[in-house]
């Protein structure tokens, strides 16, 4: 099987929901989906015993830095996704396991609804010797020499992300991007669904999962997050 006939491009009318052109940002009384985040401020900003605070780690608007990860603008799904998995261990990281295993179901239903609502904050690239046209190419076109598809497949066609499995890479940290995927090369990130990143990372150099991270990191950022919310609202949360 090609990786590429699992990518959400083959399930037909999949890309309706996410293809719909801009919309205006919604009022952010309508952006609480999935219940009123009345905890996620405090756990952000000043944490709970020892639920370390968010902020201290991924900045005050959730812009991440470095191997930290944006969070804001993350699509909701995605983000309750990797919490479980920190917390039960099938997605490895010291700090993140500790935090994650003391917060209770509400904390992290809460938490993910506060990220996938805030704005997507801009990203200035950091120098790097990244090869920037490698990197497009791959993004682009994958290589099928090495069976590794594009990453627009799965990921959009501007790195936006696509539906709740398929994370935005576009405007996310270039470092943290990198580490990810050097994660899965190295055999320490194991959970994407049926290995699928396992796979692709592994058959690319580091030289090429780089360029493909500072490419993908330079893309800008979009306002996915505030069509999720909308088409959430229009199908009464049944997506
Ligand atoms: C001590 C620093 C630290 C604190 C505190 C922290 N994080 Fe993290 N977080 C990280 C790091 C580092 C990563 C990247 C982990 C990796 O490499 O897999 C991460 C990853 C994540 C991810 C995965 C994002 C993605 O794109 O896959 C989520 C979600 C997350 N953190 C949420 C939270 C929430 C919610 C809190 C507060 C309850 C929190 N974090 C507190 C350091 C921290
Ligand atoms: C066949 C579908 C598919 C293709 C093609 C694909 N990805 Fe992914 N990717 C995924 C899925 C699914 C996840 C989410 C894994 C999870 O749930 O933890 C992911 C996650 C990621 C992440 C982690 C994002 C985060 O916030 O932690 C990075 C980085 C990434 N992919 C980069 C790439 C790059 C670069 C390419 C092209 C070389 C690519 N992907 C091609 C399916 C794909």
């Amino acid at each position: 099987m090609y990786l590429s006939d699992l990518a959400p491009w083959t399930e037909s009318g999949s890309l309706d929901t996410v293809a719909s052109g801009p919309v205006a940002p919604l009022p952010p009384s309508s952006l609480n989906v999935g219940g009123v985040p009345q905890d996620a401020p405090a756990l952000v900003h000043s944490g709970r015993g020892s639920v370390w605070s968010c902020a201290s780690c991924h900045g005050d608007q959730g812009e991440g830095a470095g191997i930290t990860p944006r969070l804001a603008g993350l699509p909701q799904d995605y983000l309750t996704k990797q919490l479980h998995d920190f917390a039960s261990g099938e997605r490895l990281n010291e700090s993140m396991h500790y935090v994650a295993s003391k917060l209770q179901q509400k904390d992290i239903t809460e938490l993910a609804a506060y990220y996938a609502s805030m704005p997507i904050p801009e990203l200035t690239l950091p120098p790097s010797d990244a090869d920037l046209a490698r990197g497009r190419n791959l993004f682009e076109n994958g290589d099928w020499k090495q069976n590794v598809p594009a990453c627009i497949s799965c990921h959009g066609s501007q790195g936006e992300g696509v539906g709740a499995a398929f994370p935005p890479l576009a405007a996310q940290q270039p470092e943290y991007l990198f580490s990810q995927l050097a994660a899965w090369k190295g055999g320490h990130r194991h959970n994407s669904p049926q290995d699928l990143m396992d796979d692709i990372a592994s058959r690319l150099s580091y030289e090429d999962l780089y360029a493909v991270s500072y490419y993908a990191a330079s893309l800008p950022r979009s306002e996915r997050n505030v069509r999720v919310s909308a088409n959430l609202e229009d199908t009464d949360g049944t997506e």
